[in-house]
C-alpha cells in the first residue's frame, strides 16, 4: 500500500483550504480495507475523504486519511418498472446522475450537479429541488473498522433525516462506505413541485417534460446561484435550514411579513437560512479572503487564501447575528475537521 506523507489537501477539498495530511492513502479496491485494519504499522486514527465537497479543514489532518477511489456501476436487478443499480462509493455523483439520465432511469435528475461522491449521498442524505436521495436508496454497504467486516444496511437502518443519517451519528468515523444500491424508475415520475424548476422549464420553453429537461433546468438554476468550486472555493450550503415552532414563526411573521417558510409538521416550519442571513446584512460581505456568497447567503466562500479557521470564525459571526436578530440557532451543515 502506497502511503504518501505530508501531502497538501488543497486539491482535495472544494473550499480550497491548504492544510496537510500526515498519511494519505488512495483506496482503489474494497479488499484494501481489511488489509488496512490488519496492518498494525498504520495509524489507528482514520478518516475518509470523498469529493471533499462538504468539509471545512481547520487544521492539519493527523492519522491516516483514506481517499475513496472505489469505482464501478452495475445493474444488479431489474423488473418492469424499476432498476436496482449498485454504485461504488468513489464514483462522482453528478456523473452517475448523467449516466442514469442517459439510460432513461428517473429519480435523481433533480439532484444533478451536486458536488461530491456517491459515498457522500447517503451520509448526508443529499437533497435539492424537492427531492432527497433517501427516496431512491435501497441499501448502503460499508466496512466496519471495529467489527472488522463488511455490512449492508437497508434504507430504514440508515435513519435518514434532513441532511442526516446514521453515518453522521452512531457510525461516525466507524465505517468506510463502499457502495450504494439505488432503485430508479423506468417510467419517470417527474418532480417539478419546487417553484424555481417550473419557472426555469418555462423559461427554457420546455413543453414536453423529460428527465433530461429537469436536469438541464436544475443545472441552469444551480449554476446561476451557486459558485463553481473551480472558480471560488466553497462547500455548498454551509448551514442547514432551521426548523422552528409555529409560535416562534408567527411572532417573527408579525415583525417580518416577508419571511419565507415551508411546513414540516403541524407544529413546526422550516425557514430558509439564506433569507435569515441575508436579513442580517451578510450577503456579499467579505472578511479578508473569507466571504458570504453574493448570490446565495447560505454559501460561505474562499476567495483564495482563506484559512479554515477564518471561514470558521466568519460562520460563528453569522450564527451569532442570526441568533441575536431572530432568536434562531443555525446549525452548520458542513463537516468540520
Ligand atoms: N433566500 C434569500 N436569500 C439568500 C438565499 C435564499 O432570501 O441569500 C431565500 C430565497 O428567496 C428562497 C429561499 O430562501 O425563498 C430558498 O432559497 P433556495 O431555493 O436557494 O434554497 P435554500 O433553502 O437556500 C436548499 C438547500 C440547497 C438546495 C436548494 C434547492 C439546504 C441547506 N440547502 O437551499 O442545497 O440546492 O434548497 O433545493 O437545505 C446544499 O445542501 O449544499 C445545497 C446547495
Amino acid at each position: 500500500m502506497e502511503i504518501v506523507r505530508n501531502i497538501s489537501l488543497k486539491p482535495y477539498n472544494t473550499f480550497g483550504i491548504d492544510v496537510t495530511a500526515e498519511f494519505f492513502l488512495e483506496v482503489t479496491n474494497e479488499q484494501m480495507l481489511p488489509a488496512i485494519t490488519g496492518d498494525s504499522s498504520l495509524p489507528l486514527q482514520r478518516c475518509v475523504l470523498g469529493g471533499g465537497s462538504n468539509i471545512l479543514l481547520t487544521k492539519p489532518v493527523t492519522g491516516l486519511l483514506l481517499h475513496n477511489r472505489l469505482r464501478g456501476v452495475e445493474v444488479i436487478r431489474e423488473d418492469e418498472n424499476h432498476v436496482w443499480v449498485k454504485v461504488c462509493s468513489g464514483e462522482v455523483w453528478h456523473d452517475f446522475v448523467m449516466f442514469a439520465i442517459s439510460k432513461g432511469w428517473s429519480g435523481i435528475e433533480n439532484l444533478a450537479l451536486i458536488p461530491g461522491t456517491v459515498g457522500a449521498s447517503p451520509m448526508q442524505n443529499i437533497g435539492a429541488y424537492g427531492v432527497e436521495v433517501k427516496d431512491t436508496i435501497e441499501s448502503v454497504s460499508f466496512w466496519h473498522w471495529e467489527e472488522n467486516r463488511f455490512i449492508t444496511y437497508s434504507n430504514t437502518d440508515c435513519d435518514f433525516g434532513y441532511r442526516d443519517s446514521i453515518f453522521k451519528h452512531e457510525l461516525k468515523d466507524k465505517v468506510f462506505i463502499t457502495a450504494v444500491v439505488y432503485r430508479l424508475n423506468k417510467t419517470p415520475n417527474f418532480n417539478t413541485s419546487y417553484g424555481a424548476i417550473s419557472q426555469e422549464l418555462e423559461k427554457m420553453g420546455v413543453t414536453d417534460i423529460t428527465i433530461r429537461a429537469i436536469a438541464d433546468a436544475v443545472i441552469a438554476i444551480r449554476s446561476s446561484k451557486l459558485p463553481d468550486p473551480k472558480e471560488i472555493g466553497n462547500s455548498g450550503s454551509f448551514f442547514k435550514n432551521p426548523t422552528i415552532s409555529n409560535a416562534l414563526f408567527d411572532a417573527l411573521k408579525e415583525q417580518y411579513p416577508d419571511i419565507p417558510s415551508y411546513p414540516v409538521s403541524d407544529s413546526m416550519v422550516k425557514v430558509p437560512a439564506g433569507w435569515l442571513i441575508e436579513q442580517c446584512g451578510w450577503k456579499g460581505k467579505r472578511e479578508g479572503d473569507a466571504g458570504v456568497h453574493a448570490k446565495q447567503a447560505l454559501v460561505l466562500v474562499n476567495y483564495g487564501a482563506a484559512t479554515g479557521a477564518e471561514i470558521w470564525n466568519l460562520s460563528g459571526e453569522v450564527l451569532t447575528s442570526v441568533k441575536n436578530k431572530f432568536g434562531i440557532d443555525l446549525e452548520r451543515e458542513v463537516q468540520i475537521w
